[in-house]
């Protein structure tokens, strides 16, 4: 192959965005993620060489079923990430790696949701691997960091309790920002999406790096903004750069909820808050980031009396286009 074109809707897609950043980092291939309605009907460059990756979570989402049969008449081969056995993606498409997360009741994704992005970066370790884009060494290494997750999952779920007491601190809010840089740019837009659908609080995720772009108008006395602070560790000083934003935010008046590692000493000053996640690899690092976003939607929900599990006006698989 010589591409992938990652199609899905909403939650989904934004597993395939963090897909994406594994996919070119290790493996060194060309990733496209397409909203799959808008994938359909633009005429998109693909062919045999092109492997799609349908992701989701019902299998039976109308707008990615059409997305899968465009790209299989157009010649590509069609993966499908899909969390229902015998969903008709499952079935229309030349494999499928089911994600396993068990049946998901509330309409909103959550546990499905950390499974998709779990299967994202095997897919790209797999990809790494048959490429031969990565020494041996190093692939070991970011499979025996993955085997460690599911402890750091358990032991996440128990750190962000902590999401639960700003239900009360931040449910008459307006609008929530959140930003995020690299991986942490589609937690970001994910944290936004689960607070607009549980909560109806208006909510925007940025890539951090594009607040003086525009975004940073939006700052004002009051204004709550969830920060995903990037590893200390993480290469290009991309911690320093966030935090940069975060002084910048912080002067103009912004209430910070800074999601960041263990251990990372830089933000503490600047915040009102900080979720401290363990640690893991930086591409790695979103299976843990999106739980205390999941859990501060639901604390804000609960704090409005809303009902959680069913958010008015939504589904959970759309049928229709
Ligand atoms: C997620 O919380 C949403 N309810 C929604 O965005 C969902 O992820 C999307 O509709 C895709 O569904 P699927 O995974 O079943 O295809």
């Amino acid at each position: 192959i010589s591409k992938v074109v990652i199609v899905a809707c909403g939650t989904a897609a934004y597993a395939g965005e963090i897909a994406r950043y594994a996919i070119e980092k290790w493996a060194r291939l060309s990733v496209a993620v397409e909203l799959a309605h808008e994938f359909r009907y633009r005429d998109p460059v693909i062919d045999a060489g092109t492997l799609v990756i349908a992701i989701s979570q019902s299998g039976e989402t109308m707008d990615t079923l059409m997305a899968t049969r465009y790209a299989k008449e157009h010649g590509a081969k069609v993966l499908a990430v899909c969390n229902t056995q015998g969903a008709t993606l499952a079935r229309e498409s030349d494999a499928v790696l089911y994600t396993h997360a068990g049946p998901e009741v509330a309409v909103a994704s959550t546990k499905a949701l950390v499974a998709q992005i779990t299967a994202g970066l095997l897919i790209a370790l797999y990809l790494a691997d048959v490429r031969g884009a990565q020494p041996a060494a190093e692939l070991q290494r970011l499979g025996l960091e993955l085997l460690k997750l599911p402890a750091k999952v358990t032991e996440t779920i128990a750190i962000a309790k902590i999401g639960e007491q700003l239900g009360e601190t931040f449910k008459d809010a307006k609008s929530v920002l959140f930003l995020g840089r690299n991986v942490g740019f589609p937690v970001a837009m994910e944290g936004a999406l689960k607070l607009k659908e549980l909560a109806y609080i208006h909510a925007e995720g940025f890539a951090a790096g594009e607040l003086k772009h525009g975004p940073i108008a939006l700052i004002d006395q009051g204004q709550p903004v969830i920060v995903i602070v990037p590893s200390p560790n993480a290469p290009d000083s991309l911690n320093a750069k966030v935090v940069s934003n975060i002084q910048e935010i912080r002067a103009r008046g912004a209430r910070v909820i800074a999601i960041a590692e263990q251990g990372d000493q830089s933000v503490a000053d600047f915040v009102e808050q900080v979720i401290y996640l363990p640690s893991t690899e930086q591409l790695l690092a979103p299976v843990l980031q999106v739980i205390p976003l999941q859990v501060f939607a639901m604390a804000l929900a609960s704090a409005k009396g809303l009902d959680v599990d069913q958010p008015r006006n939504l589904a959970k698989s759309v049928t229709v286009e």
